[in-house]
């Protein structure tokens, strides 16, 4: 286990809360209400070990790919607030998978842009050691990350 690895494996897991919620019916409310808690539990602190402790040492350690660190920022910042607007949301309300679906899209194009672009070149700069040793400090990290989205330090960037 290494510290994209990590992430990568948080990535699935969101995915894949994505993609039952695509195939909730329509007025299966309870359910895209559970669903959409899950993801909010999961992209609160996924992107708290992030900013906390992977961007960080990825911008040390890669200093050119600073500003896709910067741009990486400005998306979380996005998904948080929408995240805490998705938390006090009715899913009756009209708007509520429009505003899951933009959700869904911009982690997509997020996840996309880290995993393609961004982590093989940090995986270069880093090395096999300084990985795992992030890899510890984020599963650390989990276990004290906030369930409040606006407590991610991106949301007052
Ligand atoms: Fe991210
Ligand atoms: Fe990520």
């Amino acid at each position: 286990m290494d510290a994209i690895v990590l992430l990568r494996e948080d990535h699935k897991t969101v995915e894949k809360l994505f993609k039952q919620f695509e195939k909730a019916g329509e007025d299966a409310y309870d359910e895209k209400r559970k669903l959409v808690d899950q993801m909010i539990e999961e992209l609160t602190a996924h992107a708290y070990i992030e900013e906390e402790i992977f961007y960080p040492a990825a911008r040390a350690a890669a200093p050119d790919t600073v500003d896709h660190v910067l741009e990486s920022v400005e998306e979380h910042h996005v998904v948080v607030w929408m995240l805490s607007e998705l938390k006090n949301m009715d899913p009756r309300d009209e708007r509520f998978d429009a505003k899951v679906t933009v959700l869904m899209e911009n982690v997509r194009h997020h996840v996309e842009e880290e995993e393609n672009e961004w982590f093989p070149e940090v995986r270069k700069a880093m090395g096999r050691n300084k990985l795992q040793e992030l890899c510890d400090e984020m599963v650390k990290a989990k276990g004290r990350a906030p369930s409040e989205p606006l407590a991610v330090s991106s949301a007052r960037q």
